[in-house]
Parts: structure tokens; sequence; C-alpha cells
């Protein structure tokens, strides 16, 4: 069996949309484009799902984006499945 994902079974469907309201705007302002180049440049930060998930806690937190803890859980696994494609 495999590993359970440290989001649970969140859904990355309602993720997006979180993300497209607290999030996007801030990285597009960081990075141009999308902003999606926040977590596909060459530097980025995270290298496992644990590490989206705790970054993705962090960056609520700190910019005050007002995510429930079940919202976080789904961004994180919507940043997994859209752009960083970590197995574990
Ligand atoms: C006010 C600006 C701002 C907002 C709002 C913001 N972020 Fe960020 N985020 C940043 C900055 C700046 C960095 C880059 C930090 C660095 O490079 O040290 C970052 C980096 C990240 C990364 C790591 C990217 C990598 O290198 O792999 C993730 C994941 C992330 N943010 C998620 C989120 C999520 C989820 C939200 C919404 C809940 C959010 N951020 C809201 C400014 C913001």
């Amino acid at each position: 069996m495999l590993a359970a994902d440290p989001w649970g079974n969140a859904d990355p469907k309602l993720g997006k949309e979180h993300h497209d309201k607290a999030c996007v705007a801030c990285h597009i302002s960081q990075q141009g484009g999308d902003g999606s180049k926040m977590y596909t440049r060459d530097n980025r930060l995270l290298s496992s799902k644990l590490a989206i998930l705790k970054r993705t806690t962090a960056c609520n937190a700190q910019t005050k984006a007002g995510l429930l803890p079940e919202e976080v859980a789904q961004v994180a696994a919507y940043l997994n499945l859209q752009y960083y494609h970590f197995k574990e």
C-alpha cells in the first residue's frame, strides 16, 4: 500500500479555487506571468509532499491569507498535482 499523502484525501480542485483567490496575486507580483514560476523556478525551495504542506501552511499564516486548515490541505494537494509532482 502507498503511504498516505500528508494532506489526506483533500480535493485538489477545491485547492485551485482557494489558491487562485488567496495566493496567486502575490506570487504573480513576485515572479510575473501566471505566478507558477514560484513553484517551477530552478532554485525552488521544496522537495517533498510534506514540505509543500508545511510551506503552504506557513505562507497562509505569514500572509494572513485566512485559509482554514482543510483549505490549506486542498491547496497543497493542488500544488503537487499541478506543479511539483512529488511521489513522496
Ligand atoms: C504577500 C505575498 C504572498 C502571498 C499572499 C503568498 N505567498 Fe507564497 N511566497 C511568497 C514569496 C515571496 C515566496 C518565496 C519565498 C522565498 O523564495 O524565500 C513564496 C513561496 C511560496 C512557496 C514555495 C515555492 C518554492 O520555492 O517551491 C509556496 C508553496 C507558497 N509560497 C505557497 C503559498 C500559498 C499556498 C499561499 C496562499 C495561502 C501563498 N503562498 C501566498 C509570497 C506570498
